[in-house]
């Protein structure tokens, strides 16, 4: 029997529902970005996110049913995302599948926010070898991870300050590049010379990350330039900024996997998007004899979908939640 599991997502400004077979075939994923409205404000404002998430979330759950060509009484269970994220958002998603799973009877699956970014890597590669390093790279996180199976998660280290996602959008917002800063940072990079500036790289004790430097690093640079009247060269700080945020993250993901023995690398988050990251991990680990996988870009960011296939995992270990299942802002891997 195929278990078919629909999963709500509304940790932070995608409104997202999907449904999942088996951890695998994503019937539908309806994502609903308000990017567009937290544009204006250089980024998300929880307030206004959990509004809109309210107004959207049962029209997403609809959609997502139509497309999977499925009534509410096919699905086997209903999973969402309990957090990390912002509260009031979580709350929205939360809400909305309890009612589901006590109106249908069917089981609720709680979901870490984290835990379904890797995941996205499972719906593409379902038979991905154990032990495994992945490396979360997203707007709220940034973490080395150890999975020795499904469901067993080590911690190695995360950053100290700013997300590799968060110092993205912080540097875009100096360069005047918009929200979100990732893709815009991305885009200009191309245009520039990653070597013309040789910005600082945080290199810390064991796993943990530090990027705030970094960030500091770049106002300065803009600040002396323009204090000399001289005209600074946007795409060569973009791209110097991008590979300097790319060598940490790169030198640290492959001392986890030289030292944890892992022979596979997984990418996961917002951040997994970034092209120039994807071909420096693939590249240098390809010398060391080690494998990269990472998920589409649209499954890297926000999406249901990997919920749903955290979901079934969760699913097929009985790990289930109650109805009372509340949201939690700071839920730790
Ligand atoms: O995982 P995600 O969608 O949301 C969180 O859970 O935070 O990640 C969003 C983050 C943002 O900081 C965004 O700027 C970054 O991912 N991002 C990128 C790219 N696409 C999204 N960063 C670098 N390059 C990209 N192509
Ligand atoms: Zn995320």
């Amino acid at each position: 029997m195929s278990i078919k599991i629909l999963a709500i997502e509304t940790s932070c400004d995608e409104t997202s529902a999907a449904v999942v077979v088996d951890g695998l075939e994503v019937l539908s994923n309806i994502i609903s970005s308000q990017v567009d409205l937290h544009r204006k404000f250089g980024g998300v404002v929880p307030e206004v996110a959990s509004r809109k998430h309210l107004e959207l979330i049962n029209h997403v759950i609809q959609e997502a049913l139509a497309q999977a060509g499925l009534k509410f009484d096919d699905l086997d269970g209903v999973a969402v995302t309990q957090g990390p994220g912002l509260v009031g958002a979580l709350l929205v998603g939360v809400a909305a599948a309890k009612a589901i799973a006590f109106a249908l009877e069917i089981p609720l699956i709680a979901v870490n926010h984290l835990e379904g970014h890797i995941y996205a890597n499972f719906l593409v590669r379902p038979d991905l070898p154990f032990p495994l390093i992945c490396l979360v790279v997203s707007g709220g996180h940034t973490d080395l991870v150890l999975i020795r199976h499904h469901g067993d998660y080590q911690l190695l280290g995360s950053t100290r300050d700013d997300a590799a996602g968060e110092a993205f959008d912080k540097v875009a917002r100096v360069l005047e590049l918009g929200y979100p800063g990732g893709p815009a940072i991305e885009r200009l990079a191309r245009e520039g010379n990653e070597e013309a500036i040789d910005f600082p790289r945080a290199h810390l004790e064991g796993f943990d990350f530090s990027f705030s430097g970094l960030k500091t690093a770049v106002l300065q640079y803009l600040n002396r330039l323009r204090q000399k009247g001289e005209k600074v060269n946007l795409a060569d700080v973009a791209a110097s900024f991008q590979k300097a945020v790319v060598d940490v993250l790169v030198d640290k993901t492959l001392q986890a996997a030289r030292t944890y023995d892992c022979p596979a690398i997984i990418l996961a988050g917002g951040v997994a998007a970034n092209g120039r990251l994807r071909s420096a991990l693939v590249s240098r680990a390809r010398r060391e004899g080690l494998e990269v996988f990472y998920p589409p870009p649209v499954l890297c960011t926000d999406n249901a979908a990997m919920i749903g296939c955290a979901a079934y995992y969760k699913f097929l270990r009985g790990d289930l939640a109650p109805l009372t299942l509340n949201a939690v802002p700071g839920l730790p891997l």
